[in-house]
Order: structure tokens, then C-alpha cells, then sequence
């Protein structure tokens, strides 16, 4: 079968793309262990609700002035459903599920991660804007998906007054 030269050229090229492709999946799922953002941290979905960290989630405010937030994303909501953190601080947000994948979005923030069995999901973030912000769960989780959400509130606390110079929005 007589194949023309420019087409020969253009299925090589196309078989060079996906071979790309394909490695470049292996090398990120099995090479890189692709997980939640910025954690290799484990834990067994069973014991989420006993354990120590996540079986009392809250705000915890440390002694810089920076907060740290523990959350259980659960069917069908956020637990603790009301968070109140600092405005212009670090604020790192620890989450997982006993059950399935979550999302977690801060609406019109730079805040937003899976939340996956097994997985601790950590990101750190900073508010500038003090105010009200709906929380949403963005991976479809059941029946109940669109009624999981939760309201966060940015505040000035103590030691963060005048702090809003941070880069986040
Ligand atoms: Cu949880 Cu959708």
C-alpha cells in the first residue's frame, strides 16, 4: 500500500503524541504516586471518626497568630460547619473522609482540593478580605451532594489586624 510522504509524517507524528502521552501518565501515577495536593499522609477511613485529630475537628489558633483547621468531609456535609479563622494569617486547612470523595471548594478563593479515603489533604492559604465564604463540595458524592456546604468566616482577630498583605484574595 502506497502511503504519500507528508502523511507518513503526520501518523509518526500522531504515534510520537501518544506515546508521550501514555508515559507521561505512568511516570505521574507510578513514578510521582499522584495523591491529594501536597500530602503523602495516610489514614485508615474507618478510624477517622475515632481518631485523636479528626474525630474532634475545629479551629486551632497557634501562637504566631497562624490557624489550623481540621475538617471531616463526610456524607452529606463539612464538620465543623461554621469556621472561623484570622484574616491575613497562614492558615492551613487538614481535611479527610470516612466514607467517599469529597470536594472542597472555598467559593471565589484560591482554596480548593479533593478530599479522598485514606487521604489527608493539606493546603495553606491566607484571606485578605475579611467576610462571609461558601464552602461547597464539588466531586458528586450521593444523593445529598448539593447539600453539603459550609460557611467559613474570615475575621480580624487579635495579632491579625492589619495584617491583609498577605497574597492571597
Ligand atoms: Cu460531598 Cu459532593
Amino acid at each position: 500500500m502506497h502511503v504519500d510522504f507528508y502523511e507518513k509524517i503526520w501518523m509518526w507524528g500522531a504515534l510520537v503524541i501518544i506515546v508521550v502521552f501514555l508515559v507521561s501518565m505512568g511516570y505521574t501515577t507510578f513514578g510521582r504516586a499522584m495523591q491529594p495536593p501536597s500530602n503523602v499522609e495516610m489514614i485508615d477511613p474507618e478510624a477517622v471518626r475515632s481518631d485523636a485529630e479528626f474525630g474532634n475537628p475545629g479551629v486551632t489558633i497557634n501562637a504566631d497568630g497562624s490557624a489550623t483547621v481540621v475538617i471531616q468531609a463526610f456524607m452529606f456535609a463539612f464538620l465543623p460547619g461554621e469556621i472561623r479563622v484570622p484574616r491575613g494569617r497562614p492558615v492551613t486547612f487538614r481535611l479527610t473522609s470516612p466514607d467517599v470523595i469529597h470536594g472542597f471548594q472555598i467559593v471565589q478563593t484560591n482554596g480548593n482540593t479533593m478530599v479522598v479515603p485514606g487521604y489527608v489533604s493539606q493546603f495553606t492559604t491566607q484571606f485578605s478580605r475579611a467576610g462571609e465564604y461558601l464552602i461547597v463540595c464539588n466531586e458528586y458524592c450521593g444523593l445529598g451532594h448539593h447539600l453539603m456546604w459550609a460557611k467559613l468566616i474570615v475575621e480580624d482577630m487579635p495579632g491579625s489586624a492589619g495584617a491583609g498583605t498577605g497574597s492571597a484574595r
